[in-house]
Protein backbone atom coordinates (compact mmCIF):
# COMPACT_ATOMS: atom_id res chain seq x y z
CA UNK A 1 0.00 0.00 0.00
CA UNK A 2 1.55 3.48 -0.89
CA UNK A 3 0.43 6.16 1.95
CA UNK A 4 0.85 9.44 0.89
CA UNK A 5 3.95 11.08 2.97
CA UNK A 6 6.04 14.60 3.43
CA UNK A 7 6.49 13.86 -0.42
CA UNK A 8 5.10 17.34 -1.54
CA UNK A 9 4.11 15.06 -5.67
CA UNK A 10 2.69 12.15 -3.24
CA UNK A 11 0.79 14.17 -0.63
CA UNK A 12 -2.27 14.89 -1.14
CA UNK A 13 -2.92 15.33 2.57
CA UNK A 14 -4.55 19.12 3.70
CA UNK A 15 -6.17 20.16 6.46
CA UNK A 16 -9.65 19.77 6.31
CA UNK A 17 -12.00 21.44 8.95
CA UNK A 18 -15.08 19.71 7.31
CA UNK A 19 -14.39 15.93 7.36
CA UNK A 20 -14.38 14.05 10.24
CA UNK A 21 -14.71 10.73 8.66
CA UNK A 22 -13.24 8.89 5.65
CA UNK A 23 -17.10 9.72 4.40
CA UNK A 24 -18.80 12.11 5.20
CA UNK A 25 -22.72 10.87 5.39
CA UNK A 26 -23.77 14.32 6.23
CA UNK A 27 -23.58 14.93 2.35
CA UNK A 28 -25.57 12.17 1.02
CA UNK A 29 -28.94 13.25 -0.17
CA UNK A 30 -32.00 11.10 0.01
CA UNK A 31 -33.16 11.35 -3.26
CA UNK A 32 -31.61 11.21 -6.65
CA UNK A 33 -31.80 14.26 -8.08
CA UNK A 34 -32.60 13.67 -11.72
CA UNK A 35 -34.32 10.13 -11.47
CA UNK A 36 -34.66 9.15 -15.06
CA UNK A 37 -38.13 7.07 -13.25
CA UNK A 38 -38.73 3.80 -15.00
CA UNK A 39 -41.07 3.71 -17.81
CA UNK A 40 -43.00 0.48 -17.21
CA UNK A 41 -42.98 -1.88 -20.14
CA UNK A 42 -41.45 1.05 -21.87
CA UNK A 43 -39.83 -1.61 -24.27
CA UNK A 44 -41.95 -4.99 -23.54
CA UNK A 45 -41.20 -7.90 -25.70
CA UNK A 46 -40.25 -5.61 -28.75
CA UNK A 47 -36.32 -5.06 -29.62
CA UNK A 48 -34.89 -1.46 -28.94
CA UNK A 49 -34.35 -1.11 -32.97
CA UNK A 50 -37.85 -1.53 -33.49
CA UNK A 51 -39.21 0.09 -30.72
CA UNK A 52 -37.05 3.53 -31.97
CA UNK A 53 -36.83 2.99 -35.43
CA UNK A 54 -35.25 6.76 -35.76
CA UNK A 55 -32.06 5.14 -33.62
CA UNK A 56 -31.93 2.37 -35.69
CA UNK A 57 -31.33 1.30 -39.46
CA UNK A 58 -31.60 -2.07 -41.13
CA UNK A 59 -29.17 -4.56 -41.07
CA UNK A 60 -28.58 -7.09 -44.24
CA UNK A 61 -30.49 -9.42 -42.62
CA UNK A 62 -33.02 -7.73 -41.79
CA UNK A 63 -32.52 -7.32 -38.39
CA UNK A 64 -32.50 -3.65 -37.10
CA UNK A 65 -29.08 -2.40 -35.44
CA UNK A 66 -28.47 0.69 -32.92
CA UNK A 67 -27.19 3.78 -34.74
CA UNK A 68 -24.91 4.87 -31.67
CA UNK A 69 -24.10 8.24 -33.34
CA UNK A 70 -27.49 9.36 -33.66
CA UNK A 71 -28.86 8.71 -30.48
CA UNK A 72 -26.45 10.08 -28.35
CA UNK A 73 -25.13 13.48 -28.40
CA UNK A 74 -25.47 16.05 -24.96
CA UNK A 75 -28.27 17.81 -27.09
CA UNK A 76 -30.29 14.88 -27.71
CA UNK A 77 -30.88 13.37 -24.44
CA UNK A 78 -34.46 12.34 -24.13
CA UNK A 79 -35.15 12.30 -20.32
CA UNK A 80 -31.87 13.48 -19.11
CA UNK A 81 -33.36 15.79 -16.36
CA UNK A 82 -36.76 14.27 -16.38
CA UNK A 83 -37.33 13.92 -12.29
CA UNK A 84 -40.59 11.80 -13.43
CA UNK A 85 -41.35 9.17 -16.03
CA UNK A 86 -43.30 10.91 -18.85
CA UNK A 87 -46.50 8.18 -18.47
CA UNK A 88 -46.32 8.53 -14.98
CA UNK A 89 -45.63 5.54 -14.02
CA UNK A 90 -43.87 4.97 -10.39
CA UNK A 91 -39.92 3.40 -10.35
CA UNK A 92 -40.05 -0.21 -8.92
CA UNK A 93 -39.24 0.20 -5.25
CA UNK A 94 -35.78 -1.70 -5.73
CA UNK A 95 -34.89 1.25 -8.21
CA UNK A 96 -34.93 4.03 -5.03
CA UNK A 97 -33.57 1.88 -2.87
CA UNK A 98 -30.84 1.44 -5.01
CA UNK A 99 -30.28 5.14 -5.43
CA UNK A 100 -30.03 5.35 -1.79
CA UNK A 101 -27.40 2.49 -0.76
CA UNK A 102 -25.30 4.13 -3.77
CA UNK A 103 -25.33 7.59 -2.45
CA UNK A 104 -24.20 5.96 0.98
CA UNK A 105 -21.39 4.62 -0.03
CA UNK A 106 -19.73 8.20 -1.86
CA UNK A 107 -16.24 8.86 -0.59
CA UNK A 108 -15.13 12.33 0.27
CA UNK A 109 -12.18 13.73 0.22
CA UNK A 110 -11.36 17.61 0.71
CA UNK A 111 -15.05 17.77 0.81
CA UNK A 112 -15.39 16.77 -2.42
CA UNK A 113 -16.85 13.06 -3.57
CA UNK A 114 -14.10 11.52 -4.88
CA UNK A 115 -15.59 7.71 -5.72
CA UNK A 116 -17.50 5.08 -4.19
CA UNK A 117 -16.26 2.63 -1.65
CA UNK A 118 -16.63 -1.01 -2.67
CA UNK A 119 -19.15 -2.03 -0.12
CA UNK A 120 -20.91 -0.93 3.17
CA UNK A 121 -20.13 -3.79 4.69
CA UNK A 122 -17.64 -3.31 7.58
CA UNK A 123 -17.80 -7.41 9.12
CA UNK A 124 -14.10 -7.92 8.03
CA UNK A 125 -11.85 -4.88 8.41
CA UNK A 126 -8.79 -7.24 7.34
CA UNK A 127 -10.63 -7.37 3.55
CA UNK A 128 -10.04 -3.87 1.74
CA UNK A 129 -13.32 -3.64 0.79
CA UNK A 130 -13.27 0.23 2.19
CA UNK A 131 -11.49 1.49 -0.32
CA UNK A 132 -12.49 2.82 -3.56
CA UNK A 133 -11.61 0.36 -6.71
CA UNK A 134 -11.13 1.49 -10.00
CA UNK A 135 -13.06 -1.35 -11.88
CA UNK A 136 -15.69 -1.26 -8.72
CA UNK A 137 -16.69 2.67 -9.68
CA UNK A 138 -16.98 2.28 -13.59
CA UNK A 139 -21.11 1.20 -13.13
CA UNK A 140 -21.21 4.03 -10.42
CA UNK A 141 -19.65 6.53 -12.76
CA UNK A 142 -22.02 5.66 -15.15
CA UNK A 143 -24.98 5.69 -13.03
CA UNK A 144 -24.08 9.28 -11.51
CA UNK A 145 -23.00 10.01 -15.36
CA UNK A 146 -26.60 9.08 -16.12
CA UNK A 147 -27.98 11.11 -13.83
CA UNK A 148 -26.75 14.16 -14.79
CA UNK A 149 -24.25 14.42 -11.54
CA UNK A 150 -20.56 14.22 -13.75
CA UNK A 151 -18.80 16.01 -10.77
CA UNK A 152 -17.96 12.91 -8.85
CA UNK A 153 -16.70 11.26 -12.16
CA UNK A 154 -14.75 14.39 -12.92
CA UNK A 155 -13.04 14.39 -9.68
CA UNK A 156 -12.38 10.91 -9.24
CA UNK A 157 -10.79 11.01 -12.89
CA UNK A 158 -8.55 13.80 -11.57
CA UNK A 159 -7.74 12.23 -8.44
CA UNK A 160 -6.55 9.23 -9.63
CA UNK A 161 -4.71 10.70 -11.79
CA UNK A 162 -2.55 11.97 -8.95
CA UNK A 163 -1.82 8.69 -7.99
CA UNK A 164 -1.04 7.42 -11.17
CA UNK A 165 1.97 10.02 -11.05
CA UNK A 166 3.32 8.12 -7.56
CA UNK A 167 6.14 6.24 -7.59
CA UNK A 168 5.03 2.46 -7.29
CA UNK A 169 7.37 -0.05 -6.01
CA UNK A 170 7.19 -3.80 -4.87
CA UNK A 171 9.80 -4.73 -2.54
CA UNK A 172 13.21 -3.15 -4.18
CA UNK A 173 11.81 -3.26 -7.69
CA UNK A 174 9.59 -0.80 -9.21
CA UNK A 175 6.58 -0.33 -11.24
CA UNK A 176 6.00 1.23 -14.72
CA UNK A 177 4.99 5.09 -14.46
CA UNK A 178 1.55 4.38 -16.72
CA UNK A 179 0.41 2.11 -14.33
CA UNK A 180 -3.25 3.19 -12.62
CA UNK A 181 -3.91 2.29 -8.75
CA UNK A 182 -6.17 -0.90 -8.12
CA UNK A 183 -7.98 1.29 -5.46
CA UNK A 184 -7.29 3.97 -3.09
CA UNK A 185 -8.43 4.86 0.51
CA UNK A 186 -9.03 8.27 2.12
CA UNK A 187 -7.39 8.17 5.63
CA UNK A 188 -8.49 10.66 8.12
CA UNK A 189 -6.10 11.47 11.31
CA UNK A 190 -8.45 13.34 13.84
CA UNK A 191 -5.87 14.79 15.79
CA UNK A 192 -4.30 16.53 13.00
CA UNK A 193 -7.16 16.67 11.29
CA UNK A 194 -5.76 15.89 7.97
CA UNK A 195 -7.00 13.53 5.44
CA UNK A 196 -4.27 11.63 3.65
CA UNK A 197 -4.78 9.38 0.49
CA UNK A 198 -3.58 5.83 0.74
CA UNK A 199 -3.33 4.13 -2.73
CA UNK A 200 -2.75 -0.36 -3.79
CA UNK A 201 -0.87 -0.74 -7.16
CA UNK A 202 -0.65 -4.34 -6.15
CA UNK A 203 1.81 -4.17 -3.93
CA UNK A 204 -0.88 -4.47 -1.39
CA UNK A 205 -3.01 -7.00 -3.11
CA UNK A 206 -3.56 -10.63 -3.25
CA UNK A 207 -0.81 -12.32 -5.27
CA UNK A 208 1.07 -8.84 -5.42
CA UNK A 209 -0.15 -8.48 -9.50
CA UNK A 210 -0.32 -4.80 -10.68
CA UNK A 211 -4.09 -4.54 -12.10
CA UNK A 212 -3.82 -3.92 -15.83
CA UNK A 213 -7.46 -3.30 -16.28
CA UNK A 214 -7.59 -0.17 -14.10
CA UNK A 215 -5.82 2.19 -16.80
CA UNK A 216 -7.97 1.09 -19.42
CA UNK A 217 -11.10 2.06 -17.54
CA UNK A 218 -9.37 4.91 -16.47
CA UNK A 219 -9.65 6.00 -20.49
CA UNK A 220 -13.00 4.25 -21.04
CA UNK A 221 -14.92 6.21 -17.98
CA UNK A 222 -13.06 9.66 -19.08
CA UNK A 223 -14.83 8.92 -22.84
CA UNK A 224 -18.26 8.18 -21.12
CA UNK A 225 -18.08 11.67 -19.38
CA UNK A 226 -16.29 13.60 -22.05
CA UNK A 227 -19.59 12.19 -24.11
CA UNK A 228 -22.11 12.36 -22.10
CA UNK A 229 -21.22 15.99 -20.95
CA UNK A 230 -20.32 17.09 -23.86
CA UNK A 231 -17.59 18.52 -22.29
CA UNK A 232 -13.98 17.71 -24.06
CA UNK A 233 -12.20 20.00 -21.65
CA UNK A 234 -11.38 17.45 -18.84
CA UNK A 235 -10.06 15.23 -21.62
CA UNK A 236 -8.38 18.09 -22.88
CA UNK A 237 -6.17 18.84 -20.02
CA UNK A 238 -2.36 18.43 -20.92
CA UNK A 239 -2.59 16.34 -17.43
CA UNK A 240 -4.97 14.02 -18.64
CA UNK A 241 -3.45 13.63 -22.20
CA UNK A 242 -0.18 12.72 -20.28
CA UNK A 243 -2.27 10.25 -18.24
CA UNK A 244 -3.36 8.34 -21.24
CA UNK A 245 0.36 8.53 -22.40
CA UNK A 246 2.05 6.29 -19.96
CA UNK A 247 -1.35 4.17 -19.66
CA UNK A 248 -0.56 3.66 -23.81
CA UNK A 249 3.31 3.58 -23.35
CA UNK A 250 2.77 0.35 -21.11
CA UNK A 251 0.59 -1.91 -23.23
CA UNK A 252 1.88 -0.79 -26.43
CA UNK A 253 5.81 -1.03 -26.21
CA UNK A 254 7.60 -3.43 -28.34
CA UNK A 255 9.18 -6.38 -26.83
CA UNK A 256 9.34 -10.38 -27.64
CA UNK A 257 5.49 -10.29 -28.18
CA UNK A 258 4.98 -12.08 -31.71
CA UNK A 259 1.19 -11.51 -30.88
CA UNK A 260 -1.17 -8.11 -30.98
CA UNK A 261 -2.70 -9.15 -27.62
CA UNK A 262 -1.33 -8.58 -24.45
CA UNK A 263 0.57 -10.95 -22.08
CA UNK A 264 -0.94 -10.76 -18.62
CA UNK A 265 0.19 -12.20 -15.02
CA UNK A 266 -2.62 -14.06 -13.32
CA UNK A 267 -5.38 -12.48 -11.26
CA UNK A 268 -4.30 -8.82 -13.45
CA UNK A 269 -8.28 -7.68 -13.51
CA UNK A 270 -11.48 -8.06 -12.11
CA UNK A 271 -10.51 -12.01 -11.50
CA UNK A 272 -8.26 -11.35 -8.90
CA UNK A 273 -6.77 -14.37 -8.02
CA UNK A 274 -5.32 -17.25 -9.28
CA UNK A 275 -7.52 -18.64 -11.68
CA UNK A 276 -5.48 -19.79 -14.94
CA UNK A 277 -6.29 -16.87 -16.42
CA UNK A 278 -2.32 -15.78 -17.38
CA UNK A 279 -1.79 -15.64 -20.79
CA UNK A 280 -3.62 -13.78 -23.00
CA UNK A 281 -7.21 -12.91 -21.30
CA UNK A 282 -10.09 -11.97 -23.28
CA UNK A 283 -10.85 -9.68 -20.50
CA UNK A 284 -8.42 -7.80 -21.20
CA UNK A 285 -7.62 -8.03 -24.81
CA UNK A 286 -11.16 -6.99 -24.87
CA UNK A 287 -10.16 -3.99 -22.82
CA UNK A 288 -7.44 -2.78 -24.41
CA UNK A 289 -9.14 -3.15 -27.34
CA UNK A 290 -11.87 -0.68 -25.98
CA UNK A 291 -9.33 1.27 -24.56
CA UNK A 292 -7.21 2.08 -28.06
CA UNK A 293 -10.79 3.02 -29.61
CA UNK A 294 -11.44 5.65 -26.74
CA UNK A 295 -7.87 7.07 -26.75
CA UNK A 296 -8.57 7.59 -30.47
CA UNK A 297 -11.50 9.66 -30.16
CA UNK A 298 -9.48 11.56 -26.76
CA UNK A 299 -6.06 12.24 -27.98
CA UNK A 300 -4.87 15.75 -29.34
CA UNK A 301 -3.79 15.79 -32.89
CA UNK A 302 -0.26 17.66 -31.57
CA UNK A 303 3.15 16.53 -31.83
CA UNK A 304 3.08 13.69 -28.81
CA UNK A 305 -0.46 12.59 -29.91
CA UNK A 306 0.30 12.31 -33.55
CA UNK A 307 2.88 9.74 -33.61
CA UNK A 308 0.59 7.58 -30.94
CA UNK A 309 -2.47 8.20 -33.19
CA UNK A 310 -0.51 5.96 -35.35
CA UNK A 311 0.20 3.52 -33.67
CA UNK A 312 -2.86 2.79 -32.24
CA UNK A 313 -4.00 2.50 -35.61
CA UNK A 314 -1.64 0.35 -36.43
CA UNK A 315 -2.61 -1.76 -33.43
CA UNK A 316 -5.73 -2.02 -33.57
CA UNK A 317 -6.09 -3.16 -36.85
CA UNK A 318 -4.07 -6.19 -36.11
CA UNK A 319 -5.28 -6.66 -32.76
CA UNK A 320 -9.02 -7.12 -34.06
CA UNK A 321 -7.84 -9.60 -36.94
CA UNK A 322 -6.26 -11.76 -34.28
CA UNK A 323 -9.24 -11.88 -31.93
CA UNK A 324 -11.53 -12.07 -34.93
CA UNK A 325 -9.90 -14.81 -36.09
CA UNK A 326 -7.89 -17.09 -33.63
CA UNK A 327 -10.66 -16.24 -30.29
CA UNK A 328 -13.54 -17.01 -32.07
CA UNK A 329 -15.55 -20.22 -31.52
CA UNK A 330 -18.86 -21.27 -32.98
CA UNK A 331 -19.84 -24.76 -34.18
CA UNK A 332 -17.83 -24.84 -37.09
CA UNK A 333 -14.85 -23.91 -35.65
CA UNK A 334 -15.02 -26.12 -32.68
CA UNK A 335 -15.38 -29.14 -35.55
CA UNK A 336 -12.46 -27.63 -37.54
CA UNK A 337 -10.32 -28.09 -33.69
CA UNK A 338 -11.62 -31.07 -33.29
CA UNK A 339 -10.13 -32.69 -36.52
CA UNK A 340 -7.20 -30.43 -36.43
CA UNK A 341 -3.83 -32.00 -37.54
CA UNK A 342 -0.64 -31.13 -34.99
CA UNK A 343 2.87 -30.21 -35.48
CA UNK A 344 2.54 -28.02 -38.30
CA UNK A 345 5.07 -26.18 -39.11
CA UNK A 346 6.14 -22.91 -41.71
CA UNK A 347 2.71 -20.31 -43.34
CA UNK A 348 1.20 -23.19 -44.67
CA UNK A 349 -0.38 -24.09 -41.14
CA UNK A 350 -3.81 -24.71 -40.69
CA UNK A 351 -3.64 -24.97 -36.47
CA UNK A 352 -1.21 -22.06 -36.05
CA UNK A 353 -0.89 -22.23 -32.32
CA UNK A 354 -0.53 -25.87 -32.24
CA UNK A 355 -3.57 -26.98 -30.29
CA UNK A 356 -4.35 -30.33 -29.69
CA UNK A 357 -7.46 -31.75 -30.27
CA UNK A 358 -7.17 -33.95 -27.45
CA UNK A 359 -6.96 -30.67 -24.95
CA UNK A 360 -10.73 -29.80 -25.94
CA UNK A 361 -13.10 -30.73 -22.90
CA UNK A 362 -15.62 -32.50 -23.01
CA UNK A 363 -18.53 -29.66 -21.87
CA UNK A 364 -17.47 -27.84 -25.02
CA UNK A 365 -19.53 -30.09 -27.08
CA UNK A 366 -22.61 -29.69 -25.16
CA UNK A 367 -22.64 -26.40 -24.56
CA UNK A 368 -21.95 -25.06 -27.76
CA UNK A 369 -25.31 -24.31 -29.48
CA UNK A 370 -25.89 -24.85 -33.58
CA UNK A 371 -26.46 -21.09 -33.56
CA UNK A 372 -24.56 -19.32 -31.45
CA UNK A 373 -20.69 -18.60 -30.37
CA UNK A 374 -18.09 -16.57 -27.93
CA UNK A 375 -14.77 -15.27 -27.87
CA UNK A 376 -12.30 -17.90 -25.97
CA UNK A 377 -10.80 -17.11 -22.61
CA UNK A 378 -7.70 -17.30 -23.87
CA UNK A 379 -5.57 -18.29 -26.48
CA UNK A 380 -1.67 -18.61 -26.87
CA UNK A 381 0.75 -21.93 -27.99
CA UNK A 382 -0.95 -25.01 -27.54
CA UNK A 383 -3.01 -23.43 -25.20
CA UNK A 384 -6.90 -22.67 -25.79
CA UNK A 385 -9.18 -22.17 -22.83
CA UNK A 386 -12.42 -22.47 -23.97
CA UNK A 387 -14.47 -21.43 -20.99
CA UNK A 388 -17.34 -18.48 -21.56
CA UNK A 389 -16.13 -15.09 -19.79
CA UNK A 390 -18.78 -12.65 -19.65
CA UNK A 391 -17.31 -9.39 -19.35
CA UNK A 392 -14.69 -10.12 -22.01
CA UNK A 393 -17.61 -11.53 -24.29
CA UNK A 394 -19.32 -8.30 -23.54
CA UNK A 395 -17.14 -5.28 -23.58
CA UNK A 396 -16.33 -7.10 -27.21
CA UNK A 397 -19.62 -6.65 -28.26
CA UNK A 398 -19.53 -2.88 -27.11
CA UNK A 399 -16.15 -1.97 -28.48
CA UNK A 400 -17.28 -3.58 -31.73
CA UNK A 401 -14.41 -5.84 -31.41
CA UNK A 402 -17.23 -8.47 -32.40
CA UNK A 403 -18.35 -8.40 -35.64
CA UNK A 404 -22.03 -7.43 -35.88
CA UNK A 405 -22.49 -11.34 -37.03
CA UNK A 406 -20.18 -12.34 -33.90
CA UNK A 407 -22.27 -9.98 -31.47
CA UNK A 408 -25.69 -11.97 -32.26
CA UNK A 409 -23.66 -15.02 -32.34
CA UNK A 410 -22.49 -13.91 -28.49
CA UNK A 411 -26.86 -13.09 -27.68
CA UNK A 412 -28.04 -15.97 -29.21
CA UNK A 413 -25.55 -18.62 -27.20
CA UNK A 414 -26.82 -16.81 -24.01
CA UNK A 415 -30.03 -17.41 -25.17
CA UNK A 416 -29.57 -20.61 -25.21
CA UNK A 417 -27.53 -21.45 -22.63
CA UNK A 418 -29.67 -19.53 -20.26
CA UNK A 419 -29.90 -21.91 -17.33
CA UNK A 420 -26.12 -22.43 -17.41
CA UNK A 421 -25.36 -18.41 -17.46
CA UNK A 422 -28.26 -16.66 -15.87
CA UNK A 423 -30.07 -18.83 -14.00
CA UNK A 424 -31.28 -17.84 -10.83
CA UNK A 425 -29.34 -14.65 -10.71
CA UNK A 426 -27.22 -13.19 -13.75
CA UNK A 427 -24.43 -13.50 -14.79
CA UNK A 428 -22.02 -16.27 -14.62
CA UNK A 429 -18.56 -14.48 -14.42
CA UNK A 430 -17.39 -17.28 -16.34
CA UNK A 431 -18.48 -20.61 -17.33
CA UNK A 432 -18.22 -23.73 -16.59
CA UNK A 433 -16.49 -24.24 -12.86
CA UNK A 434 -13.29 -25.43 -12.98
CA UNK A 435 -12.88 -28.94 -10.19
CA UNK A 436 -10.49 -31.91 -8.54
CA UNK A 437 -7.56 -32.23 -10.31
CA UNK A 438 -8.05 -28.59 -11.97
CA UNK A 439 -9.36 -26.94 -9.58
CA UNK A 440 -6.09 -28.02 -7.58
CA UNK A 441 -3.50 -27.34 -10.07
CA UNK A 442 -5.21 -24.26 -11.40
CA UNK A 443 -5.84 -22.01 -8.39
CA UNK A 444 -3.41 -23.44 -6.78
CA UNK A 445 -6.41 -25.37 -4.47
CA UNK A 446 -7.66 -21.76 -3.66
CA UNK A 447 -10.68 -21.82 -0.86
CA UNK A 448 -11.98 -19.13 -1.81
CA UNK A 449 -12.79 -19.96 -5.66
CA UNK A 450 -13.92 -23.65 -5.10
CA UNK A 451 -16.27 -25.22 -7.64
CA UNK A 452 -19.32 -22.71 -8.51
CA UNK A 453 -18.03 -20.22 -6.24
CA UNK A 454 -16.85 -16.76 -6.66
CA UNK A 455 -14.22 -15.97 -9.93
CA UNK A 456 -14.66 -20.17 -10.20
CA UNK A 457 -18.22 -19.70 -12.36
CA UNK A 458 -19.94 -17.67 -9.31
CA UNK A 459 -22.64 -15.38 -10.58
CA UNK A 460 -21.88 -11.78 -10.47
CA UNK A 461 -25.31 -9.10 -10.87
CA UNK A 462 -22.64 -6.55 -11.76
CA UNK A 463 -22.29 -8.44 -14.45
CA UNK A 464 -25.89 -7.24 -15.09
CA UNK A 465 -25.42 -3.49 -16.95
CA UNK A 466 -22.62 -4.91 -19.46
CA UNK A 467 -24.93 -7.77 -20.36
CA UNK A 468 -27.58 -4.92 -20.71
CA UNK A 469 -25.40 -2.76 -22.70
CA UNK A 470 -24.87 -5.60 -24.89
CA UNK A 471 -28.16 -6.60 -25.42
CA UNK A 472 -29.15 -2.77 -26.52
CA UNK A 473 -26.43 -2.79 -28.74
CA UNK A 474 -27.22 -5.96 -30.76
CA UNK A 475 -31.05 -4.78 -30.79
CA UNK A 476 -31.65 -7.60 -28.29
CA UNK A 477 -33.29 -5.13 -25.12
CA UNK A 478 -35.57 -8.08 -23.97
CA UNK A 479 -32.99 -10.72 -22.97
CA UNK A 480 -31.76 -7.95 -20.30
CA UNK A 481 -35.21 -6.86 -19.50
CA UNK A 482 -35.50 -10.77 -18.76
CA UNK A 483 -32.05 -10.85 -16.74
CA UNK A 484 -33.17 -7.95 -14.44
CA UNK A 485 -36.70 -9.51 -13.56
CA UNK A 486 -34.81 -12.54 -12.54
CA UNK A 487 -32.17 -10.20 -10.39
CA UNK A 488 -34.98 -8.37 -8.89
CA UNK A 489 -36.43 -11.45 -7.26
CA UNK A 490 -33.58 -11.40 -4.91
CA UNK A 491 -31.12 -8.62 -5.14
CA UNK A 492 -31.99 -6.54 -2.73
CA UNK A 493 -34.11 -8.84 -0.63
CA UNK A 494 -30.36 -10.49 0.01
CA UNK A 495 -28.55 -7.44 0.77
CA UNK A 496 -26.93 -6.47 -2.72
CA UNK A 497 -24.66 -9.36 -2.07
CA UNK A 498 -20.86 -9.34 -4.01
CA UNK A 499 -21.63 -12.62 -5.82
CA UNK A 500 -23.74 -15.93 -5.56
CA UNK A 501 -22.62 -19.80 -5.32
CA UNK A 502 -24.10 -22.99 -7.26
CA UNK A 503 -24.97 -23.85 -10.94
CA UNK A 504 -27.26 -21.59 -10.92
CA UNK A 505 -26.45 -19.11 -8.89
CA UNK A 506 -29.27 -20.32 -6.07
CA UNK A 507 -26.75 -19.43 -3.02
CA UNK A 508 -25.41 -16.07 -1.72
CA UNK A 509 -21.67 -16.43 -2.27
CA UNK A 510 -19.71 -18.08 0.48
CA UNK A 511 -18.15 -14.91 1.62
CA UNK A 512 -19.86 -12.96 -0.48
CA UNK A 513 -20.15 -9.31 0.81
CA UNK A 514 -23.52 -7.98 1.20
CA UNK A 515 -24.35 -4.19 0.11
CA UNK A 516 -21.63 -4.45 -2.49
CA UNK A 517 -21.75 -1.27 -4.70
CA UNK A 518 -21.23 -2.29 -8.22
CA UNK A 519 -24.14 -4.83 -7.30
CA UNK A 520 -25.95 -1.87 -7.00
CA UNK A 521 -24.98 0.36 -9.07
CA UNK A 522 -24.85 -2.37 -11.74
CA UNK A 523 -28.42 -2.61 -11.61
CA UNK A 524 -29.40 0.49 -11.45
CA UNK A 525 -27.51 1.21 -14.51
CA UNK A 526 -29.13 -1.71 -16.51
CA UNK A 527 -32.53 0.30 -15.29
CA UNK A 528 -31.55 3.39 -16.34
CA UNK A 529 -30.63 2.29 -20.05
CA UNK A 530 -33.35 0.17 -20.80
CA UNK A 531 -35.33 3.49 -19.55
CA UNK A 532 -33.71 5.45 -21.91
CA UNK A 533 -30.89 3.84 -24.56
CA UNK A 534 -29.87 7.02 -25.95
CA UNK A 535 -27.31 6.25 -23.09
CA UNK A 536 -25.49 3.23 -24.22
CA UNK A 537 -23.83 6.11 -26.30
CA UNK A 538 -21.43 6.89 -23.55
CA UNK A 539 -20.40 3.01 -23.13
CA UNK A 540 -20.28 1.75 -26.84
CA UNK A 541 -18.59 2.20 -29.73
CA UNK A 542 -19.54 1.79 -33.76
CA UNK A 543 -17.84 -0.59 -36.13
CA UNK A 544 -14.91 1.16 -37.57
CA UNK A 545 -15.50 1.49 -41.11
CA UNK A 546 -11.72 0.65 -41.99
CA UNK A 547 -11.99 -2.59 -40.07
CA UNK A 548 -14.72 -3.79 -41.72
CA UNK A 549 -12.18 -4.74 -44.43
CA UNK A 550 -10.33 -6.87 -41.94
CA UNK A 551 -13.47 -8.81 -41.08
CA UNK A 552 -13.64 -10.01 -44.35
CA UNK A 553 -10.55 -11.35 -44.95
CA UNK A 554 -10.93 -13.10 -41.58
CA UNK A 555 -14.10 -14.70 -41.65
CA UNK A 556 -12.59 -17.90 -42.85
CA UNK A 557 -10.09 -18.32 -39.98
CA UNK A 558 -8.37 -21.89 -41.37
CA UNK A 559 -7.64 -20.71 -44.41
C1 LIG B 1 -12.77 -8.64 -5.37
C2 LIG B 1 -13.02 -8.79 -6.86
C3 LIG B 1 -12.52 -7.59 -7.59
C4 LIG B 1 -13.13 -6.32 -7.02
C5 LIG B 1 -12.88 -6.24 -5.52
C6 LIG B 1 -13.61 -5.10 -4.86
O1 LIG B 1 -11.41 -8.67 -5.10
O2 LIG B 1 -12.41 -9.94 -7.34
O3 LIG B 1 -12.83 -7.69 -8.96
O4 LIG B 1 -12.62 -5.21 -7.66
O5 LIG B 1 -13.32 -7.43 -4.89
O6 LIG B 1 -14.99 -5.23 -5.02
Amino acid sequence: MSVASGDLTQNESLSNGDCDTDFDFSKLQDKPRHLNLERQRSFDERSLAEASPRFSSRLENGQRQIDLESIFSPSKRSSFNTPRSQNGFEPHPMFIEAWESLRKTMVYFRGQPVGTIAALDNSDEKLNYDQVFVRDFVPSGLAFLMNGEPEIVKNFLLKTLRLQSWEKRIDRFQLGEGVMPASFKVLHDPVRNTETLMADFGESAIGRVAPIDSGFWWIILLRAYTKSTGDASLAEMPECQKGMRLILALCLSEGFDTFPTLLCADGCSMIDRRMGVYGYPIEIQALFFMALRCALLLLKQDAQGKELIERIGKRLHALSFHMRSYFWLDMKHLNDIYRYKTEEYSHTAVNKFNVMPDSLPEWVFDFMPTQGGYFLGNVGPSNMDFRWFCLGNCVAILSSLATPEQSTAIMDLIESRWDELVGDMPVKVCYPAIESHDWRIITGCDPKNTRWSYHNGGSWPVLLWLVTAACIKVGRPQIARRAIEVAELRLAKDGWPEYYDGKNGRYIGKQARKHQTWSIAGYLVAKMMLEDPSHLGMIALEEDKQMKTTIKRSSSWTC
